[in-house]
C-alpha cells in the first residue's frame, strides 16, 4: 500500500521543489494523472468542465463529494483536495466545520480548499484547529465572478495587490497549508510568495510560486470554451475524439463494425 503525499508534505516543499497540481474530477483521469503530480485537485471548475455550466456558483456539495470520490478510488499516490462549492462555507464557520467535514468523511480526502483572504481568515482557523486541512485561494476567485464584474486579472492597481498581499498573509497566520493564487498580475504573485511561509501555488501567476496547477481538460485541449490566457495546451485531445467519433459513425453505416473478432459465437476463420 503506497503512502500518500499528505498536506505536511506540500507544506514542506515552501521554498523547494516546485508542487505539481492537476484537476482531476473522475476515476480514469485521476488514475492517468497521480503518478505526475503532488496534488490531485477537483476543483469546482468541474461545473464548467463537466456539466456546461456558465460560472462555478451552481456547484453543489453533493457534486463535489461523488467526484472526490470517484478521485479517490483512481489514486493512492496524489494528495487529493477538494473544493468546497459556493454556499457550502461563507455563512460561517460552523456551517463551513459541518459542510468541509462531510467532504472529509464521504470523499476520504487529505484537504479542502476555499476561496478567501481575509475574510476567511476566522474560517479557515476553526477548520484547522478542528483537524481539517485547508488550502485557501486568493486573487481571481471565481466564485466571486458576479462580485469582481467578470473575469479579470487581478492586483493592477497598487491597492488592490495589497488587498491581494493581505490576503495571502491572512490566510498564512489562519494556518493554511498552501493557497492557490489565481489570475494575478506577476509581480504581485512573485513578492506574496516570498512573503509568507506556505506554499503558493499558482494559475496564471507567476513561475516563482512554489508550485503550479492547471485545469486538467484544458491542458488536454478538451475544454474548448474559452482559453484563458494563462492555458497552455499540452495536448490537442479535442480533434482525436471528433475523428475517433466520425470513424465510429462512418464503420456502422458501412456495417464494417462489428467486425468477427468483435463478435462472439462467430467460428474464427481456419488458419492457412
Ligand atoms: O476549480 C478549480 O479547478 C480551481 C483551480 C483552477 C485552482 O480552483
Ligand atoms: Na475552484
Amino acid at each position: 500500500q503506497a503512502k500518500r503525499v499528505t498536506t505536511r508534505d506540500i507544506r514542506a516543499r515552501k521554498g523547494g521543489e516546485p508542487i505539481v497540481v492537476l484537476t482531476a474530477y473522475t476515476t480514469p483521469v485521476a488514475r492517468l494523472l497521480d503518478r505526475h503530480v503532488d496534488v490531485l485537485l477537483v476543483g469546482d471548475s468541474l461545473g464548467m468542465v463537466l456539466y456546461g455550466m456558465d460560472t462555478t456558483l451552481g456547484v453543489t456539495l453533493d457534486m463535489m463529494i461523488n467526484h472526490g470520490r470517484a478521485v479517490m478510488r483512481g489514486s493512492d499516490h496524489a494528495c487529493v483536495v477538494v473544493d468546497m462549492p459556493f454556499g457550502s462555507y461563507q455563512e460561517s464557520k460552523e456551517v463551513a466545520f459541518r459542510n468541509a467535514a462531510r467532504v472529509m468523511v464521504e470523499t476520504g480526502c487529505s484537504a479542502i480548499k476555499l476561496e478567501g483572504g481575509r475574510e476567511m481568515a476566522d474560517t479557515i482557523a476553526f477548520l484547522v484547529e478542528r483537524g481539517i486541512p485547508v488550502m485557501a485561494h486568493v486573487g481571481l476567485k471565481p466564485q466571486a465572478v458576479h462580485a469582481a464584474g467578470g473575469f479579470r486579472a487581478q492586483g493592477r492597481q497598487s491597492e488592490e495587490a495589497a488587498g491581494i498581499r493581505a490576503d495571502a498573509r491572512a490566510v498564512c497566520e489562519a494556518g493554511a497549508f498552501s493557497v492557490v493564487v489565481e489570475g494575478t498580475v506577476e509581480p504581485v504573485a512573485r513578492a506574496l510568495t516570498t512573503e509568507i511561509m506556505i506554499p503558493t501555488i499558482g494559475i496564471g501567476a507567476s513561475p516563482a510560486c512554489d508550485g503550479q496547477v492547471l485545469v486538467s481538460d484544458d491542458m488536454f485541449g478538451l475544454f474548448s470554451d474559452f482559453t484563458p490566457k494563462f492555458v497552455k495546451r499540452y495536448a490537442q485531445l479535442g480533434p482525436i475524439i471528433d475523428q475517433a467519433a466520425a470513424t465510429f459513425a462512418a464503420e456502422v453505416k458501412a456495417r464494417t463494425f462489428p467486425a468477427p473478432e468483435h463478435c462472439f459465437g462467430v467460428p474464427k476463420p481456419p488458419k492457412i
